[in-house]
């Protein structure tokens, strides 16, 4: 059977099933079992061997029955990396790309288009154009790591900076060493332990976080594909959804350089909240910005001015 047939008979199913995407969905289980990417596959749709169908028949079903797709196929593209994901460890999100893009524009160019961010940074021009000088030689953070996602595009964006991703999940932690491995990535090393346990007396120039942040009461409410398939310890956030941002926006000053940034993913509605958390903590030239769909999804502030290192 030519497999566009195929992936219109399936799309159908999965629309009946009441799967949103399902069009897309039945192109990317077929293309994933191929191996093809898209423009591949548009360019000429091969024929699908019994055994493939007999194989996507399976896939189809534990989908109908709300494993998430990326669970099925394994994996997915993320800053065009290949991400490996499944059971145990958070499916990446297109909106947390936004966030690295945030990241890697704000390292890049040291300063904020925005006046409140317009501050010069010279440790991070110096130590990103200036790769052969060691001693300027940035390191970054990533707290929740889950597969490694932001951290490994930050390691590969600027291949002369250490990265370091934290997670407190040895399961999410499997799948972030492999993806550092798949990919070919050798600045990012994964620890252990709760936030930032493991990183005790290190000092980084910007640190990342897409922590857990759905209120407790709400998690019943997700979809099923998140609330029965997703770790729950990847997705609560406590009583309001905020636990980690108090206990992040407390403790990264000690661990930022003087006038070193925070980005952070945050959920539709926290914007306001963590802004002040932030402000009380002496975060300064506090911005989010908004996602696609003009929700303040990314969080940016500067370390406090004067933080000591054995504070
Ligand atoms: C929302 S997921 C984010 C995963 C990944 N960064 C991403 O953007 O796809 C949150 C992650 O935080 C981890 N986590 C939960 N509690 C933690 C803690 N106390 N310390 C470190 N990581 C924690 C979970 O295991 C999970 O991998």
């Amino acid at each position: 059977m030519i497999a566009s047939a195929f992936v219109q008979d399936l799309a159908q199913r999965l629309h009946v099933a009441g799967i949103a995407d399902a069009a897309q969905e039945a192109e990317g289980l077929v293309r994933a079992l191929l191996g093809l990417s898209k423009s591949a596959y548009l360019a000429s749709p091969p024929e699908l061997t019994d055994g493939q169908i007999t194989q996507l028949h399976q896939q189809t079903a534990r989908r109908i029955a709300g494993e998430p797709l990326h669970y099925i196929v394994g994996s997915l593209t993320f800053m065009n990396l290949r991400v490996m994901v499944g059971p145990g460890v958070l499916i990446p999100r297109p909106e947390t790309e936004l966030l690295v893009e945030e990241a890697i524009r704000r390292i890049r160019s040291g300063k904020s288009e925005e006046r409140g961010l317009e501050t010069e940074r010279p440790e991070f021009e110096s130590g990103i154009r200036n790769p052969g000088n060691a001693s300027l030689r940035h390191s970054f953070l990533d707290l929740c790591t889950g597969s490694g996602c932001i951290a490994l595009s930050l390691a590969h964006a600027f291949p002369d900076a250490d990265v370091f991703g934290v997670d407190i999940s040895p399961q999410a932690l499997a799948y972030a060493g492999r993806n550092a491995e798949y990919n070919a990535i050798r600045n990012a090393r994964f620890l252990e332990g709760d936030l930032f346990g493991p990183v005790q007396g290190r000092r980084f120039s910007c640190i990342t976080a897409n922590p857990p942040y759905i209120r407790t009461a709400d998690i019943g409410r997700l979809q099923v594909e998140i609330r029965a398939h997703e770790p729950l310890g990847a997705l609560d956030g406590g009583p309001d959804g905020l636990e980690y941002y108090r206990r992040i926006l407390a403790e990264a000053p000690r661990y930022l350089e003087p006038g070193g940034l925070l980005i952070m993913e945050l959920g539709y509605d926290q914007s306001d909240e963590i802004s002040a958390l932030a402000a009380a903590r002496g975060f300064r030239d506090i911005r989010c910005v908004p996602d696609y769909a003009g929700i303040p999804r990314v969080f940016l502030g500067l370390c406090p001015h004067g933080e000591q290192r054995s504070a």
